[in-house]
This record gives C-alpha cells, sequence and structure tokens, in this order.
C-alpha cells in the first residue's frame, strides 16, 4: 500500500477527534513508555508526547512516507520505526500502547490483541480506535462497486479492513484485563468540499484499491464510485457533507 500523507490530512480534524476521545478516557495515567502503533503522519504520536511530556515514546508505521511526514513534523524526541505491526515486538515492556485507526488493517484480531495485551508491563494499557463503518454506505458501495465483473479482477484479494463485534472483544478481551472498557461512538461528521466523502476516503479505504490502478482506470473507477456517493451522501442546504462514521474504542489495563 502507498499512502498519500497530505491526502490523509485533507480532514485532519474530524480524523483527530476520536484519538482525542481516547485520550481523554485514560484519565490521569502515568505512562514512561509509550508505543503507537501505525503512527502515521505521527500528529497524533505527538498529542501523546504533549500529554505524556517525560515519557520516551516510540512510532511504528509499515508506510514509508508516513513516517517521512512524521519525522518532518512532529517535534523530537519521538523515535520513528519502519515496521510490520503483525510482527512487531516490543524491546521494553511499554506502560502504553495506543493506536488510532490503524489495527482494522490487520487481520486475525483474537490473536493480535491478546498479543499486544501480553507485550504490556504489569498494570500497563492498551488503547485502541478503529473505524467500524464498514456496514455505511461508502464502504458497502465500494465493496459492490469492486465486484462488479469489470472490476472484480483487478481488486482480487484487496482487504478493505475489517474489526470484530464489541461484544466479542469483551469476551475475548475481559480475562486478559483488570479494566475493561470497550464502547462505540458514531461522529456525525459535517464534511466540507467538492465530492467530501469520496475525498475521505481516497485518504484511507481507498489507498488499497486505487494501489492496483493506473491513472487512468483510477480516475473511470472513481468516476463510477463518486456517482453513487453523490445519491447516497447528498449536500446538505448549508454546503456540507454529513458522512456519519461508527468508530469501536477499547480500553485494556493488563
Ligand atoms: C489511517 S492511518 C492512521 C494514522 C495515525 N494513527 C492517525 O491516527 O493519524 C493508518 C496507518 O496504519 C498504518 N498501517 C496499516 N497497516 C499496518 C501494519 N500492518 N503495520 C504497520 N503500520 C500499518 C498505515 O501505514 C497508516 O499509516
Amino acid at each position: 500500500m502507498n499512502w498519500d500523507p497530505e491526502q490523509y490530512l485533507k480532514f485532519v480534524e474530524a480524523r483527530r477527534r476520536p484519538a482525542l476521545d481516547l485520550l481523554v478516557r485514560m484519565g490521569g495515567k502515568s505512562a514512561a513508555s509509550i508505543v503507537d502503533l501505525g503512527c502515521g503522519t505521527g500528529n497524533i504520536t505527538q498529542l501523546l508526547a504533549e500529554h505524556w511530556p517525560a515519557a520516551r515514546i516510540v512510532g511504528i508505521d509499515s508506510d514509508q512516507a508516513m513516517l517521512e511526514k512524521a519525522s518532518a513534523t512532529a517535534s523530537p524526541p519521538i523515535e520513528w520505526r519502519q515496521a510490520d505491526i503483525a510482527t512487531w515486538q516490543a524491546t521494553d515492556a511499554p506502560d502504553l500502547i495506543f493506536s488510532n485507526a490503524a489495527l482494522h488493517w490487520l487481520d486475525d484480531h483474537r490473536r493480535l490483541l491478546p498479543s499486544l495485551i501480553g507485550q504490556l508491563a504489569p498494570g500497563g494499557v492498551l488503547a485502541v480506535q478503529m473505524p467500524a463503518n464498514f456496514n455505511a454506505p461508502s464502504h458497502r458501495i465500494l465493496l459492490e462497486l469492486a465486484g462488479d465483473p469489470g472490476w472484480q479482477e483487478a481488486f482480487e484479494g484487496v482487504r478493505m479492513g475489517a474489526v470484530l463485534p464489541a461484544a466479542e472483544y469483551h469476551d475475548l478481551l475481559t480475562p486478559l484485563s483488570q479494566r475493561l472498557e470497550v464502547w462505540e461512538t458514531t461522529y456525525w461528521q459535517a464534511l466540507s468540499g467538492d465530492d467530501a466523502v469520496v475525498e475521505w476516503m481516497k485518504g484511507t479505504t481507498l489507498v488499497p484499491y486505487l494501489a492496483r490502478l493506473d491513472m487512468k482506470t483510477a480516475k473511470h473507477f472513481l468516476a463510477a464510485y463518486r456517482a453513487r456517493l453523490a445519491v447516497a451522501y447528498p449536500r446538505r442546504p448549508d454546503g456540507h457533507t454529513l458522512f456519519p462514521f461508527k468508530r469501536i474504542f477499547l480500553i485494556a489495563q493488563r
């Protein structure tokens, strides 16, 4: 996958909001060693550094362009490392593993999340936010379109990302946690600009799809997607496009 930091940051405020909500829920928890998994452009990692100024913080991401943006914009002493979360192992047991809008890209949460909790220091916290919007028109229409005979071959094997139902995280993590909170929130995002939902999706969910197409074909595909989304997400009389977006949150203390 090739991420485009500028496209991702087009909606920086709406993308930051759930990370702030997760952070607030952590309360006054102290942390000397923090890892931000799937740190992307590093703006959330920067928030962690401001919240815990004395902590040693490492941002982990697999994408070169996102890490370059992170190291160019966030202030030191955050350490940036390129790694795949699926195989990443903490070198020393962190007090906090934070992950905003990244773990849904990984398979097998029944293995992954217990493994992350197992890497925490005793009393340490795993704090996770993930999109849970896969049944919304934005995602369903993308799946339908990508499954059309004309596109099916190009998108063979592309993974959109996935999360488990909230109750499954509860059942999975309760035996491993002295404190566990699981919640979901729908953000009624009022986006600005033309084709706002397509622009949003180009920054995230569409990344692995567009990676399969040359520029000309991508233009055709986006035109078809844009036409369908314009019906599903009409502009409001005030010019905004409302894009309700459901997210799931987990705080598990080892
Ligand atoms: C939607 S961005 C979120 C970035 C950041 N956490 C934020 O909230 O702004 C998702 C990030 O997860 C990273 N990512 C996805 N799968 C990954 C994996 N298996 N290992 C490491 N990073 C991954 C992507 O490269 C991307 O930078």
